[in-house]
């Protein structure tokens, strides 16, 4: 069987992470790509994570490069290229100059890869993954956003922290954007089948709710920089889900139209990952609170799509 090929660009704390987990997870061939500035550091980190195969067990070429050239026939891209938080600043403080960042990214990528799934991850993410789809002009499918399942990864792991039990046993669901704003729902999380609200009692569920929304800036204040691990970690996991063609359902920033009644905007669903990209969104029932919820969120991302749109243009 051919092995796969993931190229990750950006080769920072996020994506040198996506890097080490895709490798160890032997899902293919890596191609870890930064600016020209960075190619030695580049090259060093993708030779350094190659040593790891003989102890870690895994065989893959992993190129380390400035030269898009490489990314060649890559069946996923997966975009972490551009600024990460500092403390005090949100995700859409970040707009301006990650718009150029991953639209220049994408030109270059749509040359090289026009056949591949795109996993963007940059923030403020849901305007990136509209700057992607735009800049490529690749089918909806394929342009993906990376967010719920990080997102989700931290809500589960703080219900598995409260209960004392395994977080392989927590199921859940969260929509809408990738901001503090994000909709968790209580009512599609679940403990090995138990409904949470049957195991958390509501107030607690609710501040464990808040701090999986603001989840992203708790790392940020201790760190001083954004999360990496679980982010890379999520991106993997979908890299994973397409390139097995596995047809996981997970949460994923895909486009939207009659779904939901966003109107054509790529905000966080769950999907059906296969090797197509996003071959189904899913519809779930949502009661008047969870709408509610869930168009604010939905108005937020498309606010920060009219000003990533007047970046482009400008
Ligand atoms: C976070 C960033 C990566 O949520 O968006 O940690």
């Amino acid at each position: 069987m051919k092995r796969a090929k993931i190229t990750v660009v950006g080769a920072g704390n996020v994506g040198a992470s996506c890097a080490v987990f895709a490798a160890q997870q032997e899902l293919g061939d890596v191609v870890l790509i930064d600016i020209p500035d960075f190619a030695d550091k580049t090259a060093g980190k993708a030779l350094d994570l190659a040593q790891c195969g003989p102890v870690q067990r895994f065989d893959a070429n992993i190129v380390g490069t400035a030269d898009y050239k490489h990314a060649e026939g890559s069946d996923v891209v997966i975009i972490t290229a551009g600024i990460p938080r500092k403390p005090g600043m949100s995700r859409d403080d970040l707009i301006q100059t990650n718009v150029k960042i991953v639209s220049s990214v994408s030109e270059r990528i749509v040359k090289v890869a026009p056949e591949a799934v795109l996993i963007i991850v940059s923030n403020p993410l849901d305007a990136m993954v509209y700057t992607a789809w735009k800049t490529t002009d690749f089918p909806t499918h394929r342009v993906i956003g990376q967010a719920g399942c990080l997102d989700i990864a931290r809500y589960r792991t703080f219900i598995a922290m409260e209960l004392g039990c395994s977080i392989e046993d927590i199921t859940a669901l969260l929509m809408g954007g990738h901001g503090d704003d994000m909709v968790p729902l209580p009512r599609y999380t679940s403990v090995a089948g138990i409904p949470v609200t049957q195991l958390i009692g509501a107030a607690r569920l609710e501040e464990i709710i808040q701090r999986a929304k603001v989840g992203g800036g708790e790392i940020v204040k201790l760190m001083g920089t954004s999360a990496y691990y679980a982010p890379a970690a999520g991106s993997v996991q979908m890299a994973e889900a397409i390139i097995k063609d596995k047809k996981r359902i997970l949460p994923c920033a895909a486009f939207c139209d009659s779904e939901y009644g966003v109107g054509g905007y790529f905000v966080g669903v769950p999907c059906v990952l296969g090797s197509g990209g996003v071959e189904k969104v899913i519809e779930v029932e949502l009661d008047g609170n969870e709408r509610k919820q869930l168009t604010a969120s939905v108005e937020h991302v498309k606010e920060l799509v009219g000003i990533a749109d007047g970046f482009m243009k400008g």
